[in-house]
């Protein structure tokens, strides 16, 4: 590995070549928050990658200091694809995914602090139909009148807003099942705790839960990711 790079020249950097004057900005604005606003396909991957690069070149983290979060599975890819043809190897240490992906790494090392044994496993949306059509027929809920799809997505919409069973407010319980969709809710988290499974939404809620829970957990991630991109 080269550890003369920050000498080079910026402008020779390979990181910046063929940015325009507005990228090469926020590709070079590294201190405190950034927001970035363009349209599709105007760049936006090739800037976070160029300042990736340029954050690692200039030594001002690790590459395990760096938490790089994308939406899709394809921006990932794509982010470490062009990161390791700039920087090569060094690429190896970054946390760089989708929420999801992320949230299953930080699950896996404190699964205990979610009540969760370490070989937990993951439902796929089918898995997850299926265990919610078990839960309904459990609680003598006609399927047919609510579908199981339609719990499953109201669940999901519950994760997303970080609500576990018992958070979810009153006033949200809504028509499903003659508003039983809480007690159905809370009745799935219970099945998947004892088949030690999680659902895609629990990588993010169990992460909320790790966080709330454990201060010192928490502590020690602020700690350690000195960036966010
Ligand atoms: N300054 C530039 N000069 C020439 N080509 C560029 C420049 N910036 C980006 N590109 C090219 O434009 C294309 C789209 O860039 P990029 O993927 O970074 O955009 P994006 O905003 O992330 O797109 P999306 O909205 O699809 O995520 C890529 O092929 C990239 O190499
Ligand atoms: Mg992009």
């Amino acid at each position: 590995m080269d550890d003369t790079l920050p000498a080079a020249p910026a402008a020779e950097a390979p990181w910046l070549a063929g940015l325009n004057p507005p990228q090469r900005e926020a590709v070079e604005t590294l201190d405190g928050p950034l927001l970035v606003l363009s349209g599709a396909g105007t760049g936006k991957t090739r800037v976070l990658t160029a300042r990736l690069a340029l954050l690692l070149a200039m030594k001002r983290a690790w590459p395990s200091q760096i938490l790089a979060v994308t939406f899709t599975n394809r921006a990932a890819n794509e982010m470490r694809e062009r990161v390791e043809a700039l920087i090569g190897e060094m690429s190896a240490g970054l946390w760089l995914g989708t929420f999801h992906a992320l949230g299953l790494r930080i699950l896996r090392r404190h699964p205990e602090l979610a009540d969760l044994r370490p070989s937990f496993s993951i439902l796929d949306p089918d898995d997850q139909e299926r265990l919610l059509k078990q839960v309904l027929a459990d609680a003598n809920v006609d399927a047919k009148h609510w579908p199981a799809r339609q719990l499953s997505a109201i669940v999901q919409r519950w994760k997303d807003k970080g609500w576990r069973p018992d958070q979810v407010p009153t006033h949200e319980a809504g028509n499903f099942a003659n508003g039983r969709a809480p007690a159905l809710y809370e009745a799935y988290q219970e099945r998947l705790a004892d088949l030690n499974a999680v659902d895609f939404g629990d990588l993010l809620l169990h992460n909320l839960t790790i966080f709330q829970r454990d201060a010192e957990v928490l502590a020690q991630y602020q700690e350690r990711f000195r960036y966010i991109l």
